[in-house]
């Protein structure tokens, strides 16, 4: 059916503000899974919406992926504010270069007119280089400024399909596969009831450090990523859900 446009993504959305238990929801149309130029949306509008929260010397710690990288393409100028840096949530030299969080942020940085500050450190870590790695003075600067971050912008991806895009192992897979791992946001692979199941040792943002903050937003569409953003948001660690129509449709149908 045709959608006449605003009016009934209103609907759309305070249903999904409800079941979601949600300060903000914003509803594109389509779905990204189909269309690159609905991606395009979603990046459009996380930047507007970020245009009406920011003000001026705040950090915005930002991660990777193919969404926040359409964010960035998307980025303009942030009018009413002055000085802003954007981080790296986390470390993320695993993924391909232009979606790694280090890349998007200088991308965001450059477009806003903004700072911004890399971390260069891989995604997994080893127990072994996690300790020493997060010791490093400029290592741990950049992460005091990712935990005191007023506004976080992340995406929420599919469990197994980023643990195989990470080249996770065949055992770390099962074991996904065996605790009925549903999404994965920031290193964390949460099940359904979004209970934590596994942890990659990442070095960056953590769970924790999202209560500090006042805007963490979720930038995640597409019909295969519905039950991944359910199970995230039973976390209640974000408060606005930026989504497309294909996406918001299939998490009213679900559990
Ligand atoms: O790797 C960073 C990240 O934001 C993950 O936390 C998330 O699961 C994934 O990217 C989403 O990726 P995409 O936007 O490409 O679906």
């Amino acid at each position: 059916t045709f959608m006449n446009g605003i009016s009934e993504f209103r609907v759309l959305e305070s249903q999904i503000k409800d079941k979601l238990q949600l300060e903000h929801v914003i509803i594109v149309s389509g779905d990204s899974d189909e269309q690159q130029t609905v991606k395009e949306e979603l990046g459009k509008a996380c930047v507007q919406f970020l245009n009406t929260i920011v003000t001026s010397n705040q950090t915005i710690a930002v991660t990777g992926g193919t969404s926040m990288a359409e964010v960035a393409n998307q980025m303009k100028p942030l009018h009413q504010a002055t000085n802003c840096t954007f981080v790296p949530a986390r470390g993320g030299l695993g993924e391909q270069v232009e979606n790694q969080a280090n890349t998007i942020c200088a991308q965001m940085a450059k477009k806003a007119n903004g700072n911004y500050r890399m971390l260069y450190v891989p995604d997994p870590l080893s127990e072994e280089s996690y300790h020493t790695i997060i010791e490093e003075p400029t290592v741990k600067e950049i992460l005091q400024m990712v935990q005191d971050a007023k506004i976080v912008l992340h995406s929420i991806g599919d469990a197994i399909t980023m643990a195989k895009r990470r080249k996770a192992s065949q055992e770390v897979i099962d074991r996904l596969t065996t605790q009925h791992a549903v999404s994965e946001t920031f290193g964390f692979y949460l099940n359904r009831h979004g209970e934590v199941v596994y942890k990659a040792r990442t070095v960056g943002l953590q769970l924790a450090d999202l209560d500090k903050a006042q805007y963490v937003i979720a930038v995640a569409g597409g019909k295969s990523k519905a039950n991944a953003i359910q199970s995230y948001f039973k976390l209640g660690k974000s408060n606005v859900l930026i989504t497309d129509e294909a996406a918001a449709k299939e998490l009213l149908e679900g559990y």
